[in-house]
């Protein structure tokens, strides 16, 4: 429990818990490092058919943890940042996610990742990167104007406002918007079913859908982190992240 992550099996499911509520589950490093273990550990457990992550009902995902963006900012291809993605972004078995609440930065991009994506009517999902001074990320930037269209995919990532389930619904990365008290039981329920299919067919099915990409994605999400790096480190990203903590709006007007 000391990393905010819970993971636990039951019934073929691997169920992966985001718990930190009192930052909102913003991800520190060790949070990164251990999402990307569940994971791992998922993919080679013979009895895990499907992985199910969630959050708290009032909340999925505020991204990564800021205070860590300016103290301890991902370095490179070996940090537990760019594991994770890696991890996320080549799973084999299939992953369903349940959304309430905020669901910002790797919070939404995470789930251009999943298979199955149930959101309550609560949700609330965010690509504020280019606000952040920051740019995309978790090859965000290939995948939702492949699955959005390029017009909706540049309005949730160059304007960077929160949207609400039915838009999230509309730009296509959410599978269902179900009641709030129904949303884990419906995820669970649809973990379930696939877990209880041919695991062998699923799988091939998975990788089918998503081949032909799996090199150009692994490309993005480098040539993303590269220039993440370098804006994390920009004054434009000071200015933002500052703002956040200082409880202030962030003021762009002296940068060209
Ligand atoms: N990193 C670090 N701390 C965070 C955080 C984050 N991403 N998101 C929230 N927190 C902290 C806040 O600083 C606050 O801490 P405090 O109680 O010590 O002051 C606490 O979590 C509660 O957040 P608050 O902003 O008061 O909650 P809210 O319900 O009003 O708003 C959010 C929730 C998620 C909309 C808002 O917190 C937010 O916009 N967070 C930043 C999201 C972000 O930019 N993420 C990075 C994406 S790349």
């Amino acid at each position: 429990m000391g990393t905010h992550i819970v993971a636990e099996t039951s019934e073929s499911v691997a169920r992966i818990e985001i718990a930190r509520p009192d930052k909102k589950n913003a991800l520190t490093l060790e949070m990164y490092q251990a999402l990307a273990a569940a994971f791992a550990a998922a993919e080679a457990d013979p009895q895990v058919r499907a992985t199910l992550i969630h959050g708290k009902p009032d909340c999925f995902c505020s991204g990564n943890d800021l205070k860590d963006f300016l103290e301890r900012p991902p370095h490179g291809e070996r940090s537990p940042t760019f594991e994770f993605l890696r991890t996320l972004s080549t799973l084999e078995k299939p992953l369903v996610a349940a959304v309430g609440g905020p669901a910002v930065g790797i919070g939404t991009t995470m789930l251009l990742h999943c298979d199955l994506v149930y959101a309550a009517p609560n949700a609330r999902f965010q690509l504020p990167f280019v606000p952040l001074g920051l740019v995309p990320e978790a090859g965000s930037s290939l995948l939702l104007p492949m699955i959005a269209g390029y017009q909706r995919a540049a309005e949730l990532l160059l304007l960077g406002q929160p949207f609400g389930s039915a838009k999230a619904l509309a730009a296509g990365f959410v599978t269902e918007v179900v009641p709030e008290g129904e949303l884990l039981a419906t995820a669970r329920n649809a973990a379930l079913a696939l877990a209880a299919l041919p695991p062998v067919s699923l799988r091939l099915t998975k990788r089918l859908m998503k081949a032909g990409l799996a090199e150009a994605l692994a490309a993005r999400i480098e040539l993303e982190g590269g220039h993440f790096r370098e804006r994390l480190a920009s004054p434009e990203a000071r200015e933002a992240m500052s703002a956040f903590f200082e409880k202030r709006k962030p003021d762009f007007s002296r940068f060209s």
